[in-house]
């Protein structure tokens, strides 16, 4: 499947659900001195959330150009050495403003990718917040997830801040499994996710209720949600290859460098 239609399903997907699909916010944010590039797609909404300023529609969904090279979202020490990282990169995101929250938001993703795009569920692991039950019994008891496939994290890695200061809470993450082939020898049977050259995440579900100032951290008006999906990474797990650069969101840019440069792409390990 094309990356671009993989854009288009997403966000046909969320209009059916009541999302009012709203464009990418420039890199460059606007109105936030806290960021200097927009590192996901809630940056453009960080008001809706505090309550700062009220959304006209409740419910979004966003294809927001990310760049995290830089500040608490820093992937440049990566970029080069893995198959999945990148300074900029496309971020799919729905996002509820008050309005749903666990349940939906859990639903709607997993019937995204198992059914929209027809991910196999045996290839798919889940990570919850350990405090979070609430998130464990909706994946196993709502959607069939084996308890075996939802692993316990700590803050470190289901907590997402958006920087220093604001918006802020637990997640639950989704994450892809690319076969033993690309095992990086960590694969441990009670713990599978330590192996991270087989496992990539794909979907990050941020359930927001919390906002970080310099005072402290206070809850939000309202329990929200806040999801980003890697396109290039569903799209390496869609079009069977375990490189980003080897889908068609790199592929032909590759080639006209190919021809420029007479130099070939080849072997990138
Ligand atoms: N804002 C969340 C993230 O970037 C979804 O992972």
């Amino acid at each position: 499947m094309k990356a671009h239609l993989i854009r288009q399903k997403f966000s046909t997907f969320f209009i059916k659900h009541d999302h009012k699909k709203i464009s990418s916010s420039p890199l460059i944010p606007q109105n936030d001195p806290t960021l200097l590039f927009a590192n996901a797609g809630m940056n453009q909404f960080k008001d809706y959330f505090t309550g700062m300023a009220l959304a006209k529609n409740k419910r979004a969904v966003t294809i927001q150009k990310c760049v995290r090279a830089g500040g608490k979202h820093n992937d440049l020490e990566n970029v080069g050495f893995t198959a999945r990282h990148h300074t900029f990169f496309e971020m799919l995101g729905n996002f509820s403003f008050g309005d749903y929250f666990k349940k939906e938001a859990i639903h709607m993703a997993w019937e995204f990718l198992t059914k929209e795009l027809a991910i196999d569920k045996n290839k798919l692991l889940i990570t919850v917040h350990e405090s979070d039950d609430e998130a464990r019994d909706i994946w196993h008891n709502q959607e069939g997830v084996p308890l075996n496939r939802i692993f316990k994290m700590g803050d470190k890695d289901n907590f997402w801040e958006m920087g220093e200061f604001g918006p802020c809470g637990p997640c639950t993450e989704i994450f892809y499994d690319h076969g033993e082939k690309y095992s990086d020898g960590n694969y441990d049977p009670n713990f599978p996710l330590k192996d991270e050259g087989r496992f990539v995440e794909i979907w990050n579900l941020v359930f927001m209720q919390f906002e970080k100032t310099s005072e402290g951290i206070k809850k939000l008006p309202k329990p929200s949600v806040d999801t980003g999906a890697g396109l290039e990474r569903l799209t390496a797990a869609m079009q069977g290859v375990y490189w980003n650069y080897d889908t068609d969101l790199f592929q032909g840019i590759i080639k006209e460098i190919e021809k420029i440069s007479q130099k070939s792409y080849g072997d990138k390990k």
